[in-house]
């Protein structure tokens, strides 16, 4: 079974050292480079006073016990336990100090993440699934984390402890310090087998959960969908073929992981055995002392748990590259609609609007929209028709400055909509859409939708005039009623109204409404037709509409085919005229209106 769709394979093989990388990483780091300084400092005090234990260990057993010196052996035994306890304070501000900087950075992140997300057009959305940009602000977050909290600065300790056990045990006696590195070959060269072996097998896993994400996202809010077409079977099987694949390739990392750190054991093992073998030998001649040997084993224990570490360390931190490299990409990302150098503002916006000879298609040629002209003067009302997928929807999108269009201008009021503000500029109108979308919130915060200037008094007017006022007073809370996600307790009617309601508190300039009715039964559009007259009257409005009753007391009809203006004019211009629109009429609109007769 092969998946499509999912986006590329978007791993790249991430360096473990990006100077470029890391450059771009200390730039977050910056604000708390004194944290970071000191943390590394208490980490190199911690890995000495670590050190301390076996050599007192040594003192102890060669000066004072051998010599029968109980108080001097006292004292040895509270100087082990203050440097215990040194190493136990150090280790812990340590820890904090790190961790503290790695929540503090990651939240900056997290940050900066979405507020790029928000700025990027419509276009990027579509090239990339949700699963993956929140896994953007999440896991890949939280590698880098990882990188702050147990990776890079934890090396350094790992290095100071390594080079002061090596110094210390060729200081108390060479030769046998010599023989306990014979295994050293042979850890190092398991350890870089493990490390390629588990760096491609967490690559591999790292696309494996984008894909399982990704794929677990589009299902569970398709899941009506996938119920009702009875496809459960099917889409169980993709998501257990999913599921297999990554299961298998963490399997695949066990399987390493399960071989290196016994195999580090074993030779570890095996340098203890020397040690002891060479060691006891030389105490028996006499050129060691019974007090070293204990200290030399104690040691080369501490030797290779390092070594250990290192190898996972050196995952974390090629994990930690990588997502640095994704995350960078994504706020690399150029917003597609670029915001003007010198952007103007359009003091009072009137509402006329004129499309020139603008063309556009959402990939290199193909295009959607060809050639349109359109002059709409201020407070026009415009009814778009025309066969689905013929533009019409394109057409306000590139109104919004959610797609930028290849050629031609738009203007408002004459001004090229390319220089203007985009913020300031969508400010000025309302977008209502057949697929309303609600957040989870109350009814107040929808149609607030963050805006502070929208008082509850003007939502409860907005609501009364769109005639949603019925249906919220019935509910207890009234606007304090807690939608759920996407608005899934009410009905499509009433999230209807209350988009429009929505539209309404923000009084905009231009009101555009795609298909808007088109999904609500007849009482219901009743009262969106009262509504409707209320919205519209005043504002220049754009309705893409089925409905015949909106579309007939518009002041002008263009009808759009396979992406150009065919024909426009009054309603009875264009069905004397005998072309598309009369067509469309006849197969469309003609029992809606025999509906609309009768009742
Ligand atoms: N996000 C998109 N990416 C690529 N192609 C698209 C996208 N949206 C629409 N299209 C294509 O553009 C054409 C016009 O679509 P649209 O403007 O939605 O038509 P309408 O609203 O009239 O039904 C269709 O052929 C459609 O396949
Ligand atoms: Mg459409």
């Amino acid at each position: 079974m092969k998946l499509e769709g999912y986006g590329p394979e978007e791993e790249s093989l991430g360096k473990v050292y990006d100077s470029r990388l890391i450059k771009r990483l200390g730039e977050y780091l910056k604000p708390y480079r004194l944290h970071i300084l000191l943390a590394i400092i208490l980490l190199i005090l911690a890995s000495l006073a670590q050190l301390a234990g076996p050599y007192l260990t040594k003192i102890a057993i060669d000066n004072h016990i051998k010599n029968k010196d109980i108080p001097g052996l006292f004292g040895i035994v509270l100087l082990f336990i203050a440097a215990l306890f040194l190493h136990f304070i150090l280790q812990y501000f340590q820890i904090y100090i790190m961790q503290w900087v790695g929540q503090k950075t990651m939240y900056d992140l997290r940050m900066k993440i979405y507020a790029h997300i928000q700025h990027l057009g419509l276009a990027f959305f579509d090239k990339n699934p949700v699963g993956r940009l929140v896994t953007r602000a999440t896991s890949d977050v939280q590698a880098l984390n990882e990188l702050f909290t147990s990776g890079v600065v934890s090396i350094f300790g790992d290095i100071i402890t390594l080079i002061g056990i090596f110094a210390v045990m060729f200081y108390l006696n060479w030769k046998l310090a010599l023989i306990s590195m014979i295994v050293l070959p042979l850890i190092f060269m398991s350890s870089i087998i493990f490390r390629i072996k588990v760096r491609k097998s967490f690559r591999a896993i790292r696309t494996r959960v984008a894909k399982l994400n990704a794929f677990l996202q589009e299902h569970i809010t398709g899941m009506w969908v996938v119920q009702s077409f009875a496809a459960e079977k099917n889409t169980f099987d993709k998501f257990a073929f999913i599921n297999r694949d990554l299961r298998n390739h963490h399997l695949k990392a066990v399987f390493y992981f399960a071989t290196f750190f016994p195999v580090v054991e074993i030779l570890g093992a095996v340098s203890l055995a020397l040690i002891i073998w060479y060691g006891g030998g030389q105490i028996i001649k006499g050129t060691l002392t019974f007090g070293a040997l204990v200290a030399f084993i104690q040691y080369a224990d501490r030797f290779f748990y390092p070594i250990r570490d290192l190898s996972e360390k050196y995952n974390i931190l090629q994990q930690a590259m990588a997502s640095s490299e994704r995350i960078f990409r994504l706020l690399d990302e150029r917003p597609d609609i670029k915001e003007p150098d010198m952007p103007r503002t359009v003091d009072r916006v009137l509402g006329g609007i004129r499309f020139e000879n603008v063309h556009f298609a959402y990939k290199d040629e193909d295009w959607v929209l060809k050639d349109v002209n359109l002059n709409i003067k201020p407070g026009e009302r415009i009814a778009i028709v025309g066969a689905t997928g013929s533009g019409k929807t394109s057409l306000v999108s590139l109104l919004l400055r959610f797609y930028e269009f290849q050629k031609g201008d738009i203007y408002l009021d004459g001004v090229s909509i390319k220089e203007i503000n985009i913020k300031s500029y969508r400010q000025d109108f309302a977008l209502v859409l057949q697929d309303i979308f609600m957040f989870s919130g109350d009814i107040a915060r929808n149609i607030r939708l963050g805006e502070k200037s929208i008082t509850d008094e003007r939502i409860i007017q907005s609501l009364k005039t769109v005639g949603a006022d019925g249906f919220v007073k019935k509910l207890d809370e009234g606007i304090n009623f807690i939608l759920m996600e996407r608005g899934a307790n009410l009905s499509v009617g009433q999230r209807q109204l209350l988009a429009f309601a929505r539209a309404l508190a923000y009084d905009p300039k231009i009101l555009i409404l795609d298909e808007a009715t088109s999904s609500v039964d007849t009482k219901t559009e009743i009262l969106i037709q009262k509504a409707l007259e209320k919205l519209l009257s005043g504002r220049t409005s754009i309705v893409i509409a089925h409905r015949l009753s909106t579309i007939k007391s518009s002041d002008r009809i263009i009808v759009m085919h396979k992406g150009s203006i065919k024909e426009e004019g009054t309603h009875s211009d264009l069905l004397a005229l005998g072309g598309i629109y009369r067509r469309l009429y006849q197969l469309q609109y003609k029992d809606q209106e025999i509906a609309g007769k009768v009742a």
